[in-house]
This record gives C-alpha cells, structure tokens and sequence, in this order.
C-alpha cells in the first residue's frame, strides 16, 4: 500500500486561489515538490501570509486586490507553472514586478502567456521578447475570447486568473482539453465558471473566500510505481488517494489498452475532484502509439511510458509531442540518448520517438544523465529496475522538483 505526496498542479492552484480569498485557507497533503515551495515562496514576497508544516499549508488571504509589490524579483526556481500561473494574477495588479526563474526556467517559452496577457492590457518585457525574466507592470486588463495556439493547462490557467481581474467574462477555447483543476478549484472558492463546448468562461470580480482543502495524490507521481509494478515480476500495488480527474487519466487508459491490469477502487468525489485506489499487478504490455490528443493528456506522464518501451512487446511510439522538447529539458533528446546508453533501439523525430520492444534485446544499467530534470531521472531509475546490472543516475537529487520521497518510496516499493 502505498500513499502518495499531493498532486502538484493542484497545490499550486490552491495555494494561488487561497492568497487570492478573503479570510484564511487550510490545504492539507499540500505537495512536497520544490515547485510547490517556490510558489509559496512567491505570495509569501506578495505579503501573503503562509504557514507550512509538514503537509499542511495554512494561508492568510488577502484578498483580490490585497497583494503588495514585492521587493525583488519573484523567483520560480524550475517551476514552469508558478512563472506562467502567476503571470495571469501579476497582469492584473497596480504594481509592477518581476519573475524570474533558474537556467531551465529562463530557457522556456513565455510569449504563450505574453501574447494574451498583453491584449488583455498588461505591459510585459521579456529577455528577447520570449524568455524570463518577466517584467511584468500590470494595469486594467479588458476580458479576451481567446483561442489557445497550444494545448497548455499553464496558459489556459493564466489566462482565467487575468480574467478575475476584469469587468466582463474571459473565454478560452482549447484546442484540446487539459487538466481543469483551476476550473474546478475557483468554483470551490465561489468564482463563476461556465462552459460552453470546447470553451471555458470565467468571470471577473469574483469574491474569492478561504476554506478548508485536500489535495489529491498526485496520479504523475503514482505513474513511476505503477510502471514498477509492470516491470517487476510478481508485484502487487495499490496506491491510496490518488487524483482520478478525468482530463489527467488518459494515461490509465492507454496502459489498460496495452493489457496493464490496472484497477479503480473507492472513487469519490472531494472537492470537485475525483479521488481513488489504483491497483496494479506485474503483466506483459502489447505497446502502442500516442499522438493527437492523448499527448496533452498524459504529458508529463510521457518520460516514463517511453522509458517502458522496451519492456512491451511491439515498443512504444510518440508523436504530434513537440511541447516535450521544451519542459524542464528537451524530454525527447534526453530520452534517446539515455535509453540508448541502456542498449534500447530508439528512433528521435522532431515530435516524439519509436522505443522498439523487447525483442530489440534486454536493457543493461547505465550512467544516465538526466539533465536536471526530475522526470527524466525518476523514469530511468524504473527502467533501471528490470535491465541487467547497475545503473546510477547523475544529480538525482532533482526528483525533488515534483517528488522528494520518490527515493525512499521506491525502495520500500521494491523490498516488499
Ligand atoms: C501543468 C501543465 C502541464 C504540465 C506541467 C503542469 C499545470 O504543462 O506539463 O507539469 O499544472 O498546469 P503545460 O500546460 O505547459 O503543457
């Protein structure tokens, strides 16, 4: 039985909304990630009140139009959702800031959020027009019907909590349909969202108010122990309170079709988000294909399914995955070369790759180079678990950007 740390998008939303509510906020499992922290980190420098203890994180909101200038640059460390999420809500204040982020962060793609930002009236520069860091000066912003050029939970976010600061309702309209936890959260702190077929509104002005919360286990983190579970003969698992959301379970469902024997036990909704039991038992997985919209759905889950290619009968391909190449690092490169150093048989293409299957021949232990990024090192520490001999993985301290007991989890994990 395994219980799992808080889902991280979801923690970033709530602790954002809670900052936002008048009156205070209680958020329990808050996720353990870095990336969790630097949001924290950042209200607390908009004169947030925080308190966190081990797993509970207590707000003091101050409101819709209660945040203070801060008196430095805001740093989002390597957290693309803290710089992009709280780009919407600095767009809408009287002052002026900065975000910042560490040398990943300052790499990746900002004109997605700088583009409708500045229609809906926001003064943003940006090193090169494209990167952090982000000087942001705020002002009246008008709502927007905007359609998203990529499929980016981030930016639809960003997006909606600009749009709290208008008079007049937002609209996005996604081109596929991503995570909706900041949909689901500001209806549970009393903002007004609606839908309208593929579109989602919200409405400016809300009062936002404090309550009580539990984050879900975080089912992206859940994905590493499950794909164990596969590999490892014998295994059985099941992974308590996980986040079940619709628009983050594509992943289950793709490794159902590959003949995973994968169970849902005890599913309720709390807090407008499903939450369950996922069991799984070690099976031979066929392989298959992800590309359209499946790629949005499962996109951090992306490392992990590529590095279990070898382990499947027909292999695993990727494509239409172009957004990989710029995450914490290009996902893409850094999986060909790592499951090659493996003895995998890998195909790169500039939108995903062809992992070949296990008649391509057993994976053997490797030095891997993860590239700072943490789901790079905690896929390939799975993989590791079925190649022949060792395998070590440079900087592995970075899995504690989303998943800092992802370590001493695995290893209880796999003694059993
Ligand atoms: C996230 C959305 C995804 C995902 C990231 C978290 C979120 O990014 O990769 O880890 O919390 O909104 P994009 O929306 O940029 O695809």
């Amino acid at each position: 039985m395994v219980e799992l740390p808080g889902d991280k998008s979801i923690s970033h939303r709530y602790a954002i909304l809670a900052a936002l509510a008048e009156g205070r906020s209680e958020i329990r499992n808050y996720s353990s990630a870095q990336d969790c922290k630097s949001t924290v980190e950042c209200l607390r420098s908009l004169g947030v009140g925080i308190e966190a203890s081990k797993d509970v994180v207590r707000v003091s909101g101050v409101g819709l139009r209660g945040l203070k200038a801060p008196r430095r640059a805001l740093d989002a460390e390597n957290s693309g959702t803290t710089m992009r999420l709280l780009a919407g809500v600095l767009a809408g204040q009287s002052f002026a800031s900065t975000l910042t982020g560490d040398r990943s962060l300052r790499r990746r793609p900002m004109r997605r959020v700088i583009d409708p930002l500045t229609r809906m009236g926001a003064e943003i520069r940006a090193r090169e027009s494209e990167f952090a860091p982000l000087e942001i000066r705020g002002g009246k912003l008008q709502p927007i019907d905007y359609t998203l050029p990529v499929a980016s939970a981030q930016l639809k976010s960003a997006i909606l909590l600009a749009g709290l600061y208008t008079e007049g309702e937002t609209w996005i309209e996604e081109p596929v349909r991503t995570r909706d936890h900041l949909e689901i959260a500001l209806r549970e702190f009393g903002a007004e969202v609606h839908h309208r077929n593929q579109a989602v509104g919200v409405r400016g002005g809300a009062r936002l108010a404090g309550r009580g919360l539990v984050v879900p286990g975080d089912l992206s983190s859940a994905v590493f122990f499950l794909a164990a579970g596969l590999i490892l003969p014998d295994s059985e698992l099941v992974i308590h309170n996980v986040g079940l959301n619709p628009t983050r379970t594509a992943v289950l469902d793709f490794l159902i079709s590959m003949g995973a024997p994968v169970r849902l036990v005890s599913v309720q909704m709390r807090e407008g988000e499903l939450v369950g039991d996922v069991a799984v038992r070690h099976a031979l997985l066929s392989g298959g294909t992800i590309s359209g919209a499946a790629v949005a759905q499962m996109i951090d889950e992306l490392p992990m399914l590529a590095a279990l290619g070898p382990y499947t009968e027909q292999g695993i391909e990727i494509r239409g995955a172009q957004e990989l190449r710029v995450k914490e690092s290009d996902r893409i490169a850094a999986l060909a070369e790592n499951l090659r150093k493996m003895g995998a048989q890998v195909e790169e293409f500039p939108d995903g790759l062809r992992v070949a299957g296990r008649s391509a021949g057993r994976l053997h232990g490797a030095a891997i180079e993860p590239r700072g990024d943490h789901r790079i090192a905690m896929a390939f520490a799975i993989a590791a678990l079925g190649a022949e001999g060792e395998t070590t993985i440079r900087d592995a301290g970075c899995v504690a950007v989303s998943f800092p007991e992802f370590f001493p989890i695995l290893e209880r994990v796999v003694e059993r």
